[in-house]
């Protein structure tokens, strides 16, 4: 199971809406492991498929707190068909590395998707796992959580990206 590399912010990929997913094959359950290895290298709780350059509509997450055991699920097709509540959560993303913004979200979400076999599922998420859901599926869609801050609080996290890049850009040489 090798590490797939994460695509980094304005990669192309990142801004495209992925596809459902058709066939539920060894490809697929391939793309799910390596997602899975590439998120726990990375210290990541949620990867979509987009970060990792793919355009299926796949993202795996396991928003368990720190020194509990692990709670890996794959959503394949995640769709939300319930949202309510209110929740502000500082949020950061692998596609971002180092940058950080309070996102506000919907704390409860359910979600209806299937799982590696085409199996339909439904699940009742709240709090970080809510956010987290909803944060990955917007990856689904083309959206960054950058995307979700007022225009104000955007250009100043682009702003600060910028130092960041630059400081990466420098560290590289
Ligand atoms: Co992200």
């Amino acid at each position: 199971m090798p590490l797939l590399p994460i695509v980094i912010y304005p990669h192309p990929t990142l801004k495209q809406r992925a596809a459902e997913v058709q066939r539920f094959d060894a490809e697929l359950a391939r793309l799910l492991d390596d997602m899975a290895e590439t998120m726990y290298a990375a210290g990541g709780i949620g990867i979509a498929a987009n970060q990792v350059d793919s355009l299926k509509r796949v993202t795996v997450i396991d928003a368990a707190p720190e020194g509990e055991p692990a709670q890996l699920r794959e959503y394949v097709n995640p769709v939300i068909v319930e949202k309510s509540g209110s929740i502000t959560w500082h949020e950061g993303c692998l596609s971002l590395p180092e940058l950080y913004g309070d996102v506000k979200r919907a704390s409860n979400v359910k979600v209806a998707y299937r799982d590696r076999h085409g199996a339909e599922l439904e699940l009742e998420a709240e709090g970080l796992l809510a956010v987290a859901l909803q944060h990955e599926i917007d990856h689904l869609d083309g959206v960054m959580f950058i995307d979700r801050l007022s225009l104000l609080e955007r250009k100043a996290a682009l702003r600060r990206w910028q130092k960041i890049v630059e400081k990466r850009t420098a560290e590289e040489r």
